[in-house]
């Protein structure tokens, strides 16, 4: 089985904080330690471009997420670190890509049509202060993914549309040039915690309620200090219900000591007592990483090397697959051209349908995929015919149809639908093909 590709970017347009690290960095920091996935993790700085015009901003921004992830423990022998400027590919294949989707799909992302419909409500141009960049950003997202064929993206809920116009790239330039890309699927992580902040709503830079993840000790007591209660006194028994501090609490205690505080809760702790538990227990886990942190910060050559690193690793996939790709679409030498025509056509692997018939007597069909993998299987059929005419309605109605099939046929171990839809729609490509000809 082939191994699982996870990937994500981070946009550089902030300073990492406790919301970040409970609901991302902690997460991903774990997974990316799982035998059997490969991780791709980078900085996100063209994106960040699309909303941020202050350079020293991004290159700050750039740094502190960088040193933020190494101190979480992420481990750049083990996955692939890299900053996306680094990897010129990425822009190129955006290119490809957009001239594979349509426009209507990006008028209908979910961050370009809150500009639209904003303007729209003050009255002004529907398209005021609406850049190329923002309205390309899923095309960006698209190349991100699709240049390492990543089998998985973790991500937050808003994230979904642009996984789902990443598998329209694929399918659309697949369709058009054979099989070059996997499609992604979002990885929801629905039981990470979203924290809130200091007023009680979710943490976000954006309500401007966040607590760094990496101040000092001090500024950290301060700022928990800080979180909104009500105005029980103490004595008095507490609801944990609606706590923001119980729910931050929560998110780095053990069930033993969650109990525990929520008993005291009960038992009508003052604020104060419970703020200063809360403080010692995050930073407990946080202090080591803290002195990590600080470290790297003030070693900005380090994490240089390391990202450069990362880009040497990233383009030795990136550069030979953007050859391939750039073949595939036409942009080739010229002095290849006469061999290439009449060699290409007779070496294209293509994904197939074998129907077989075992020692039972019994008929069976399977999906293979081009290099052999196998995407479904059949169970038995009495008469082949049978077995030929659900091979006929895959064949015609793609991916859609195994719904209907679920009797019939089975996804092989991790194979997802979209492979299946993407090798049968190569094979409705070649047939149309053949019959054009
Ligand atoms: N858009 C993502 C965010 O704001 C960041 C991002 C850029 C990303 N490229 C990506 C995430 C590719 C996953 C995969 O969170």
């Amino acid at each position: 089985m082939t191994i699982e590709r996870f990937l994500t970017g981070i946009t550089t347009s902030g300073t990492p904080h406790l919301g970040n690290y409970v609901g991302s960095i902690r997460p991903s920091v774990q997974a990316s330690l799982r035998a059997g996935v490969q991780s791709f993790y980078f900085l996100a700085d063209y994106h960040a471009l699309i909303k941020i015009d202050d350079p020293a901003r991004i290159q700050r921004s750039t740094l502190e997420i960088a040193a933020s992830w190494l101190a979480c423990g992420l481990d750049p022998e083990k996955v692939v670190f890299y900053r996306q400027s680094d990897i010129p590919e990425i822009p190129e294949l955006t290119w490809f890509l957009s001239c594979v989707l349509g426009k209507g799909v990006l008028n209908r992302a979910h961050a370009y049509k809150a500009a639209v419909d904003k303007n729209n409500a003050a009255g002004s141009d529907p398209d005021a202060d609406v850049s190329v960049g923002l309205f390309m950003y899923p095309v960006l997202m698209g190349a991100d993914i699709l240049m390492f064929n990543a089998h998985k993206v973790p991500v937050g809920r808003d994230q979904v549309q642009h996984i789902e116009m990443a598998r329209d790239m694929a399918a659309s330039f697949n369709h058009r040039y054979g099989a070059h890309f996997t499609a992604p699927e979002a990885a929801i992580e629905d039981n990470v915690a979203t924290l809130p902040g200091l007023d009680g709503r979710k943490m976000s830079k954006s309500y401007d309620n966040t607590i760094a993840l990496f101040v000092p000790r001090a500024q950290l007591q301060k700022l928990i200090s800080s979180i909104v209660t009500d105005s029980k006194a103490p004595g008095e028994p507490k609801s944990v219900e609606g706590s923001a501090l119980f729910q931050i609490y929560q998110a780095f205690a053990s069930a033993d000591e969650t109990r525990a505080l929520q008993q005291a809760y009960l038992d009508g702790i003052a604020w104060g007592d419970a703020k200063q538990i809360v403080f010692e227990r995050i930073d407990r886990e946080i202090a080591p990483m803290r002195a990590a942190y600080e470290a790297l910060i003030n070693d900005p050559a380090k994490i240089e090397a390391i990202l450069h690193a990362g880009a040497a690793k990233a383009r030795a996939i990136a550069t030979p697959f953007m050859a391939q790709l750039r073949h595939a679409v036409g942009l080739r030498d010229l002095r290849a051209q006469a061999t290439t025509v009449a060699t290409m056509t007779a070496k294209v692997a293509r994904p197939m349908f074998k129907q077989y018939r075992e020692a039972d007597g019994q008929f069976y069909f399977k999906l293979q995929s081009a290099d052999g993998i196998l995407l479904l299987q059949s169970k038995a059929f009495s008469a082949g015919k049978e077995a030929a005419q659900s091979i006929a309605v895959l064949q015609e109605q793609g991916a859609k149809a195994l719904d209907k099939l679920q009797e019939i046929v089975q996804l092989a171990d991790g194979v997802q639908a979209a492979d299946v839809d993407a090798a049968l729609a190569v094979l409705r490509e070649a047939k149309a093909q053949a019959k054009s000809k």
